[in-house]
């Protein structure tokens, strides 16, 4: 199962990896999930012929209420792993209370360093000289879950001219390449989580 806000060439990796070899890759996607409408992300899935479902904040009289909503929709489908390909909301107690320990997150900046909505922006006003990202699992923190993976990219003294567009893309080829690597090793191995150390078997 995997979870997007936007425009979701995460998704499209993660497919990408499951039609090119679909026995060999170990994991394939049983529906993808979103907090809004009319997102790139969801017409990915829809071309894939992947069952989807939208869960706004909006639609729900408190927070709580669309936390309820997401992790029956998501149940649903009884996923063994979920995955916030650039989901961008943080979830509630149910929903971690169900799914912790098999719901991974991407995050854009080498963790803990830049955690939040902005990493790459937070990044590059710090003045730092490498970011990347994270392939981490998901705790009641925000991107404070045990790491699984991480990508370095270098900062190029350019990237302050743009805003850090070309560098989140930079980001986000590294990022893809990690995350289709983990999923399947997770699908395919099986992984042990003691504290923070992740141990995929
Ligand atoms: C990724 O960089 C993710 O880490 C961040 O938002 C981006 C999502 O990109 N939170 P996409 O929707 O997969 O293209």
């Amino acid at each position: 199962m995997v979870l997007v806000s936007g425009s979701g060439t995460n998704l499209q990796a993660l497919l990408d990896a499951v039609a090119a070899d679909p026995g060999g890759y170990g994991a394939r996607i049983v529906a993808v999930g979103a907090d809004r409408d009319s997102i790139a992300g969801l017409e990915r899935a829809e071309r894939a012929g992947l069952p989807t479902f939208v869960r706004r904040v909006k639609d729900h009289a408190t927070r709580d209420e669309w936390d309820a909503a997401l992790t029956e929709a998501t149940a649903a489908y009884e996923p063994d792993l979920v995955v916030s390909a650039g989901f961008m909301k943080i979830v509630g107690k149910r929903f971690l209370a169900r799914f912790g320990g098999r719901f991974i997150n991407t995050h854009p900046a080498l963790l803990p360093s830049f955690p939040g909505a902005h990493g790459v922006r937070d990044a590059l006003a710090y003045g730092a000289k490498v970011t990347g990202c994270t392939v981490h699992f998901v705790d009641d923190g925000v991107d404070t879950g045990p790491v699984i993976a991480q990508g370095v990219v270098e900062v190029r003294d350019e990237d302050h001219e743009d805003g850090g567009v070309a560098l989140h893309e930079r980001i986000k080829d590294v990022e893809r390449r990690l995350l289709v690597d983990v999923v399947g090793r997770l699908a395919r191995h099986g992984y042990r989580i003691e504290g923070r150390k992740v141990t995929i078997q």
